[in-house]
């Protein structure tokens, strides 16, 4: 039988972002620009670009400005109309009209495992993509799509995951997994044998971290429902998904793609100088000033 067809997206966007404070104290980080659009923009074109154009967001503090950005706005577009400012009127009006946008709120930010099942009414009874817009993805096919593809043929979750330094495991979860062979290629798909969050980096079993992109199925939520609390007191996602794999398969695939970490400042300014510098109209002045600097 062929797998369901993926039809929805959910953005959890309800953490409180503390790692960005101040900027962070009354938006969500995920309206923070990266050049000119805000982050969360970026996530909702990869899921319009990989066909799915229903999407849920899950937000807490900052909501009214999401809802803004994704609604029409009359009075700006009346403006722009009036001044024929025709392709400022294209550019404010191309997400608002691809999309199917809902939102539900997270009081309290109680985890990422947590903001996942506030989803649960609207999903309904379907697999979906879970999307962490913070995690900013620059690949040739969009990341969710390549996942989607892995989802089509094994009938199965899917995670994104990518390799990074043994130190680093500490700042995700991280997955035991056997490499599964697949379109002649021995190291991209992987079946998990287990999955935790934050290990200590002497404890991780791979070096394969989790990235924020997921497709899931709706038995998920049975299984966040049922997780304490782990790691920093929080429900989690890791958690859910090991409790999920006792009663089926789950596999992981190593996108091809580069990621960036747009939630932590580090992140967000490498993301903002090389998304800058790929832009046709920015691009050559801005790599000029970067040469003129005495670095
Ligand atoms: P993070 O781990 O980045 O946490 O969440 P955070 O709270 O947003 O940011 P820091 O670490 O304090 O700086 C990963 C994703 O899960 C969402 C976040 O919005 C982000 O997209 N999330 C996390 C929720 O929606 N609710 C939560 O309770 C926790």
């Amino acid at each position: 039988m062929p797998a369901a067809k993926v039809r929805k997206a959910v953005f959890p966007a309800a953490g409180l972002g503390t790692r960005f404070l101040p900027a962070t104290k009354a938006q969500p980080k995920e309206m923070l620009p990266l050049v000119d659009k805000p982050i969360i923009q970026y996530g909702v074109e990869e899921a319009v670009h990989s066909g799915i154009r229903n999407i849920i967001m899950v937000t807490g503090r900052g909501k009214s400005a999401i809802e803004d950005h994704f609604d029409v706005s009359f009075e700006l577009e009346n403006l722009l109309e009036s001044r024929h400012k025709k392709d400022l009127l294209k550019i404010v009006r191309q997400v608002s009209d691809l999309i199917d946008v809902s939102y539900i709120r997270q009081k309290e930010a109680l985890g990422l495992g947590h903001a996942v099942l506030r989803s649960k009414e609207l999903v309904g009874p379907e697999p979906f993509a879970v999307i962490l817009a913070d995690d900013v993805i620059d690949a040739e096919t969009p990341c969710v799509r390549q996942l989607l593809d892995i989802y089509e043929f094994f009938s199965a979750p899917v995670l994104a995951v990518m390799e990074v330094p043994k130190e680093a495991i500490s700042a995700y979860g991280c997955i035991d997994a056997e490499p599964v062979a697949h379109n002649g290629s021995k190291d991209k798909v992987y079946r998990i044998r287990d999955l935790v969050e934050k290990p200590k980096a002497a404890d991780a079993p791979s070096n394969l971290a989790i990235i924020g992109r997921y497709i899931l199925t709706p038995d998920i939520f049975e299984s966040i429902a049922a997780v304490e609390p782990g790691s920093g007191g929080e429900i989690q996602l890791t958690d859910s998904l090991r409790l999920q794999l006792r009663s089926r398969p789950i596999y992981a695939f190593k996108f091809e793609g580069k990621r960036y970490d747009a939630g932590d400042k580090l992140g967000f300014l490498k993301a903002t100088v090389e998304f800058a510098l790929l832009r046709h109209d920015l691009g050559g002045p801005f790599r000029e000033y970067l040469k003129s600097l005495k670095l």
